[in-house]
């Protein structure tokens, strides 16, 4: 990687802002129900805390719009934190200002300081140089681990880099390095596996990967606007017509370059949306006018899984089917099973795929699992991160 890491500085002494990601989810409890990107930053919390530093952590909650809410609070964030980290984490109920200036002065080394919600300032989103500034004068140093959130030119992300040294942590420094070499090195063959419901939401991703990739994959109700540029209908699946002729570019694209694409050649159907709907398994060719496709089919997974077996390297992004129904889970449980036993470097990143493997207990067996969701799709890309791009060159 080129750019510096908190390997890179010292930090005996130095207050330091760590923006991290904890934009976990919570139930209305306040009990956080997913703690993966809050336990990913461990290793470099406790690393500045080893060198002397004390830590100040900047973070965003939701997308609040009207200033402070006590339902976008990150108190039980930090009360999380606290006991992941086996030692006292303090709360500033505001971000900049007096109240964090003062929490802030008064850390000692080896002592921990958790922000309230950057979010709460519209000028954080904004990027706002004065509030940049605003949190640059609480440290001496700045560190992004929030990968997650390093798609945004924001003010705790990019903005703050014009005012103080800014360096990678350590989870940062995982995903740069795993879906980076996804991007320009990887072990061929490389297969990538796209779903989800709709192909707007990753038109680039897909174009970018059909440029790289040896097999692409392609599940979800994004499949069907392909299957409808197949000619075939799709009854009452979802579908979005006015990306129909760009799905048929894609196909071209991928046949003019030599690249396997994958679409179900079977599917799952039902004509209700709902769990405990009657379903049957039609060919991809046959869906009837009333029904909808809410899975890949049984031999449209194991046509996966079989690319899955062979791949050396392998990207996932998105689930094949309505995951959270059971009777139409089947096939995205069939390619969590393919790409946890494949022994390709493989990187998992969306909320559902990740659900899916914790779902059939194989998460720990994939190489990395990205805490970033927008951020990794921008990577993969092939967009430069403003977060990113803001870190100091080794
Ligand atoms: C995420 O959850 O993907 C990140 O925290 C970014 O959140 P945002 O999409 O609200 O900017």
């Amino acid at each position: 990687m080129n750019k510096k890491t908190i390997r890179d500085l010292s930090f005996k002494g130095k207050r330091v802002f760590v923006r991290v990601d904890y934009n976990v989810p919570m139930d209305k409890a306040g009990k956080i129900t997913d703690d993966t990107r809050i336990s990913a930053t461990l290793p470099t919390l406790r690393y500045l805390l080893e060198q002397g530093a004390s830590l100040i952590l900047g973070a965003h909650f939701g997308r609040p719009k009207n200033g402070p809410a006590p339902e976008f609070s990150l108190a039980p964030v930090a009360n999380h934190l606290s006991s992941l980290l086996g030692k006292e984490v303090k709360f500033a109920s505001d971000c900049v200002g007096p109240i964090a200036e003062t929490a802030a002065a008064a850390l000692q080394p080896g002592e921990v300081l958790m922000l309230e919600n950057l979010r709460f300032h519209p000028e954080e989103e904004k990027n706002d140089p004065g509030f940049a500034k605003g949190l640059a004068v609480l440290a001496d140093v700045a560190v992004n681990d929030a990968f997650g959130v390093s798609h945004r030119a924001h003010a705790s992300v990019e903005g703050i880099t014009k005012f103080l040294p800014a360096v990678a942590g350590f989870l940062m420094e995982k995903e740069l390095d795993f879906l980076g070499r996804a991007v320009t090195t990887p072990e061929r063959p490389y297969v990538a596996i796209i779903g989800g419901a709709k192909v707007s939401d990753k038109i680039g991703v897909i174009a970018n990967l059909l440029t790289k990739v040896d097999s692409l994959l392609i599940g979800g109700g994004m499949a069907n606007t392909f299957i409808a540029a197949q000619g075939y209908s799709v009854g009452k699946s979802l579908v979005e017509p006015d990306k129909i002729s760009l799905a048929k570019e894609l196909i071209e694209k991928a046949k003019a370059r030599g690249v396997q694409l994958l679409l179900p050649s079977d599917v799952v159907v039902a004509e209700k949306f709902a769990a405990d709907a009657a379903h049957r398994v039609v060919a991809a060719s046959a869906i009837g006018s009333e029904e909808m496709a809410l899975d890949i089919g049984p031999a449209s997974a194991a046509a996966f899984a079989e690319a899955l077996n062979t791949a050396k390297t392998i990207v996932w992004n998105g689930p094949m089917g309505v995951f959270e129904m059971d009777a139409f889970a089947k096939g995205t449980e069939a390619v969590a099973q393919a790409v946890a036993h494949s022994q390709a470097v493989s990187i998992v990143g969306g909320g559902d795929s990740v659900a899916a493997l914790e779902k059939v207990g194989l998460a720990d067996q994939i190489s990395h699992i990205s805490t970033g969701g927008g951020a990794s799709l921008e990577f993969l890309e092939g967009k430069v991160l403003p977060g990113v791009a803001a870190l100091a060159d080794k």
